[in-house]
């Protein structure tokens, strides 16, 4: 590490600016360098990757209602650190994870109202990361942050893949693929889906943002450890320079907090190449140890669930009606199924009173029940006949984001779940609006709020907290983005936070998931956690209904994958909870089925072995439990043939290997439901071709030889 500190030689680069430097720092393995600069009383960084600057100087800071600490500030002190150890992950894409780095923290004094802050950089080999830190002082209690000063000046305008911030739908939106200097709304709605609604708001992108530079280099900028402030968006300027922008709550205050205070970490991930990024660790490192000790109720795991016969074929309905899913009856013909199967759980959606009124988009309508069922369905009933079958109920609190009305049963709610035996439970924020959460103030006066400000970020931490207390583990749908929380909290064990499975469900051809899609995920939203993207449709053709009530086919529905993609997914999307969302009939007796029963969801070991960013990548894990290693490999809607090194078997072993590939020919428009399974023999020093066609997968289990 080289440690450079001039405070008090000043260098005069131009007749205007007075420039100083203040330290530099370079990662581990050196690929990395971290310059901090003083100039005109501002501190700006810049960032090095073998030896190229991939990001100009970027000034810091925080303003607030009582002090600027962007401006007229004053170098007190700078230290150095370091650190090398290793930790395990309670659950994970590999067990043992290295926290590797090194640390520079620049101490500064507001000269106007003399108030200090440190600047903490940590530089791992994959990143750096760095935060704010206002430690307790005279005079500073609470305080309102009115910005945060935080530049991401971009060397080069390269391409990106990019979501909206401040659009109604949340995180759920397919990726545009612009120049950064080319992100705006306009070019969302030309080139990606026409953004409705009032564009309150800047310009500007949810992160993980992802951007690859003409040298192949890949940063990603994101946060970790989001705590107790607002969630962090990239404000776009028209250039390849972007800003930090915090969600506002609904005053227009940014975050309100007091002293001592951390700001989560902003972090800049960075490889050579797409898929050096896909396995960065420091988004976990930049998180605190897992505070919940040992925690032998949280259980990675599959689960099936009454679900896509409401959002994907149209046949059933969440709320009361002969079409009203979840019945006694049918719940345990699930039940039947999953522990047939062996799976885990069995979601139950539509169980509570809540469904029958508008409680869907605005966050107004009826209240929802989180410990009352539905008199359809008998759950002592369901969890007497789930016992001894020897499986558990997944369940299931959608809020309509009527905030008020969860946080007031949410300890009933999770004393429910304890009581029932359910050790998982999917939440839901469903509101599609912008700045539409209903939240009241003290006086009982009425306020909306944005999903992903200070005021969401912290009911999600309630939850998650409560949750704790009864031995729940937590699957968020429309959720605050993941910072890496897991880590602390290991049964905070999946989300949504993206398009998923459900808008090949009910979205017609035109308007679903496109083939990229899949490809886009794994380099922009799964950099920040596991994801419920529920894979695993086999029929993929002709399965929705036009109504409950019309109940012929409507041929408009295609999901554009195919069967062996969807198992690939499996492999491709890490999360340890992950569901089989197909109906039970479409698997029973279909020999694919069997790669769902058999892949795990905890793995030892993963390695990405290609990818490109939206258009095909090739993920292998090995099991936790066996010597079982596994692939997944996707394409978008381009056919092509990838050759991979199977170096990652074990030395001296034989495999073999289960495929199930798409017919050649095959692909998501001429023949998405035919799966080829063939069994082959390998050892880790042959090479295999894997065949892509159009919107295709291949899915492998390789298992050792005794
Ligand atoms: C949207 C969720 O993503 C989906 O999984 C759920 O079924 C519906 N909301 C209803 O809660
Ligand atoms: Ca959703």
């Amino acid at each position: 590490m080289i440690k450079i500190i001039l405070t008090s030689f000043l260098l005069l680069s131009s007749l205007f600016s007075v420039e100083s430097n203040i330290a530099i720092i370079s990662s581990p393995d050196k690929s990395l360098e971290l310059k901090l600069i003083s100039r005109d009383g501002s501190i700006y960084y810049s960032l090095n990757k073998n030896n190229i600057t991939i990001i100009n100087n970027s000034k810091l800071g925080i303003i607030a209602d009582k002090f600027n600490l962007s401006d007229n500030m004053l170098i007190t002190n700078v230290d150095f650190d370091s650190k090398n150890e290793t930790w395990t992950q309670v659950w994970g894409e590999q067990k043992v994870i290295t926290d590797n780095y090194n640390e520079v923290s620049v101490s500064s004094m507001s000269k106007v109202e003399k108030y200090n802050i440190v600047l903490r950089f940590r530089l791992f080999n994959d990143g750096l990361g760095f935060r704010y830190e206002i430690p307790t002082q005279k005079d500073l209690g609470d305080f309102n942050i009115l910005d945060e000063v935080t530049e991401f000046n971009f060397e080069e305008d390269s391409k990106s893949w990019w979501i909206p911030a401040y659009a109604y739908r949340r995180y759920e939106f397919l990726y545009a693929n612009t120049l950064i200097s080319e992100i705006n709304r306009d070019k969302f709605s030309e080139l990606v889906e026409y953004l409705w609604g009032d564009r309150i708001g800047p310009e500007a992108v949810q992160t993980p943002f992802t951007t690859q530079r003409s040298d192949g280099i890949t940063i990603a900028i994101h946060e970790a450890n989001l705590t107790n402030y607002s969630s962090m968006t990239l404000k776009a300027s028209g250039t390849s320079k972007m800003e930090c922008d915090l969600i506002p709550w609904s005053d227009g205050i940014k975050v309100k907090t007091s002293a001592s205070m951390n700001s989560p970490w902003r972090t800049i991930i960075v490889g050579n190449a797409p898929k050096d990024i896909v396995m960065s660790t420091l988004t976990l490192n930049l998180n605190e140890p897992n505070k919940l000790g040992d925690v032998d109720w949280v259980k990675p795991g599959k689960y099936i669930g009454l679900w896509w016969e409401m959002i994907g074929t149209n046949q059933s309905s969440w709320g009361s009606g002969p079409y009203h899913g979840a019945q006694t009856e049918k719940v345990k013909k699930y039940i039947d199924f999953g522990s047939k199967y062996n799976f885990d759980g069995v979601l139950v959606e539509g169980w509570n009173n809540g469904w029958d009124e508008n409680w869907c988009c605005n966050g107004e309508g009826e209240n929802f029940d989180f410990y009352k069922p539905h008199k359809d369905f008998n759950d002592k009933e369901v969890r007497e006949y789930a016992k001894s079958k020897n499986i558990r109920l997944v369940g299931h609190h959608e809020t309509g984001t009527q905030i008020d009305n969860y946080e007031s049963q949410l300890d009933s709610a999770f004393a429910y779940c304890k009581r029932n035996r359910i050790r998982v439970v999917k939440t839901g924020y469903v509101n599609d609006g912008s700045q539409n959460i209903k939240r009241y103030d003290a006086d009982g006066a009425l306020h909306k709020e944005w999903h992903h400000g200070q005021y969401m970020v912290e009911h999600f931490r309630k939850v998650l907290e409560t949750a704790v207390k009864y031995e729940v583990s937590i699957v968020v749908h429309e959720p605050i983005k993941d910072t890496g929380l897991r880590r602390t909290f290991p049964n905070m064990v999946s989300r949504e936070g993206a398009r998923g499975q459900e808008f090949n469900g009910f979205m017609p051809k035109d308007y679903n998931n496109k083939p990229n899609h899949t490809a886009i995920l794994p380099f922009t939203r799964l950099l920040s956690s596991p994801m419920d993207y529920t894979p695993g449709i086999f029929n993929l053709k002709d399965y929705r209904y036009y109504s409950n009530d019309d109940r012929r086919i409507n041929p408009d529905h295609h999901i554009p994958s195919t069967i062996a993609k969807e198992l690939a997914l499996y492999v491709v999307i890490y999360a340890p909870i992950q569901m089989a969302a197909d109906l039970p009939e479409n698997y029973e007796g279909h020999p694919a089925f069997q790669f769902i029963l058999d892949v795990p969801t905890d793995w030892e070991d993963t390695i990405v072995l290609n990818g490109e960013i939206g258009e095909y990548i090739t993920t292998v894990r090995k099991d936790i439990d066996t010597d079982d290693w596994y692939l997944g490999s996707i394409t978008n809607e381009k056919s092509r043939q990838l050759n991979v090194d199977l170096t990652f078997l074990e030395s001296g072993m034989n495999y073999n290997a289960t495929i199930y590939k798409d017919p050649i020919f095959g692909g998501w428009e001429a023949k998405p439901e035919e799966v080829e399974i063939i069994t082959k023999q390998f050892n880790s020093q042959d090479s295999y071709n894997i065949d892509l066609p159009s919107g295709g997968g291949q899915a492998i289990r390789f298992s050792p030889i005794k």
